[in-house]
């Protein structure tokens, strides 16, 4: 067990002090937990193969997933990199700082510990002001998996980071809730045309109108591919799963909230415990049941805010399972599906 040291900086940037303590902890090679705009990170020293390992240790992370680096300025990416592709250079002008991962050829100082022996390493500029000043501090490129014990959601609070890795990690550093809360967009740049491996804040819509022609990873899209491999290996564990089967209902308003309301009915008179997620339009159409709204249906940026928020909610409550009206594949909504989907094992009903 690790004597934990929690450090407060809600709102506070300013305090020096505690980022400098935070930033002389990664040099010494312990593990920093800190907030970004996405999620929050389990930050360690990126050049340093056996901080990497602790990481892995910390999360209880299989050791062939590897790691985004994170950078503050364009400058730190040079040395980490074989090659900038001009795809790259676009995509990076208008989407840095900010929830967008690109996947390069690396350079020999990325230690393999840090890609999970992949030959390309994933790097990222997050915008969130606590992450920039860390990683100006230590100057050190930070390897930062999301902050949730392997295989839960990723937290976007602190209260979520302490419940998972409380005496796992040095330091947890404490800011408010992540504003986009889903993890990065991760785009690989080594080809010809970008292909989307994880969706996230930044959209597939956004990207295409930088650079014209992207693709998508095949398993990633919808629901039909359950057999194929993703490439970002991450996206092939269980992922973001709650405790309680969970099942997407999917089809137009009425006939989803009507679907769940039945279901529910059925598993109550069986005893079982019923979450429901749900969304501010329709939260009062539902009787029975424990009921969260995820957010606004009209505003898809709150549901994927408070989506993960929800699922650990769902475990505190106890249920048995969880019955998840579905989202549009579109927009943001792409990030929020491929999510839903994964924290319910593509276990998908269609009215
Ligand atoms: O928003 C985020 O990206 C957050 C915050 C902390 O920045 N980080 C995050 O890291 O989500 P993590 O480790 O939970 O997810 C990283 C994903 C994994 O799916 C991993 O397989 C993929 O990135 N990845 C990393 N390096 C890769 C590479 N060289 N090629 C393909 N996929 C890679
Ligand atoms: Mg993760």
């Amino acid at each position: 067990m690790i004597n934990t040291i929690i450090l407060k900086l809600y709102g506070d940037e300013s305090d020096n002090e505690k980022l400098k303590q935070g930033a002389r902890a990664l040099k010494e090679g312990k593990l920093v937990v800190f907030p970004t705009e996405t999620v929050y990170g389990l930050g360690a020293n990126g050049l340093d193969a056996q901080a990497a390992h602790k990481i892995y240790e910390a999360k209880g992370r299989p050791s062939d997933n590897p790691l985004i680096l994170h950078i503050s300025n364009k400058e730190q990416l040079l040395p980490l990199v074989s090659n900038i592709p001009s795809l790259a250079q676009k995509l990076m002008e208008k989407f840095w700082p900010g929830p967008l991962t690109m996947i390069f050829e690396k350079s020999s100082i990325v230690p393999k510990e840090v890609t999970g022996g992949l030959d390309t390493v994933a790097i990222r500029m997050p915008s969130h002001p606590i992450a920039c000043r860390l990683i100006e501090e230590s100057k050190l490129p930070i390897a930062a998996p999301s902050a949730n014990l392997s295989g839960k959601p990723s937290p976007t609070k602190a209260e979520h980071v302490k419940k998972d890795l409380m005496g796992r990690v040095d330091i947890i550093i404490e800011g408010e809730h992540s504003d986009i809360g889903l993890e990065s967009t991760i785009v690989d740049v080594t080809g010809d045309i970008p292909v989307i491996l994880r969706p996230g804040g930044i959209t597939l819509e956004d990207i295409t109108e930088v650079v014209g022609s992207v693709e998508v990873d095949k398993g990633i899209i919808g629901d039909l591919d359950k057999e194929y491999i993703p490439k970002a290996p991450g996206m092939k564990y269980t992922h973001y799963a709650p405790n309680a089967p969970m099942t997407m209902v999917l089809g137009s308003g009425e006939k989803v909230v009507k679907k769940i309301k039945d279901l529910t009915k059925t598993y109550i008179e069986n005893n079982k415990r019923v979450g429901i997620l749900t969304t501010n339009e329709n939260i009062e159409k539902y009787n029975q049941g424990v009921i969260l709204s995820v957010g606004k249906r009209d505003k898809p940026e709150t549901i994927a805010m408070n989506l993960f928020d929800c699922l650990r909610q769902f475990d505190e409550k106890e249920v048995d399972i969880i019955l998840a009206e579905g989202v549009e594949d579109k927009g943001i909504g792409m990030a929020i599906f491929n999510r839903m989907n994964k924290a319910a094992g593509h276990q998908i009903i269609r009215v």
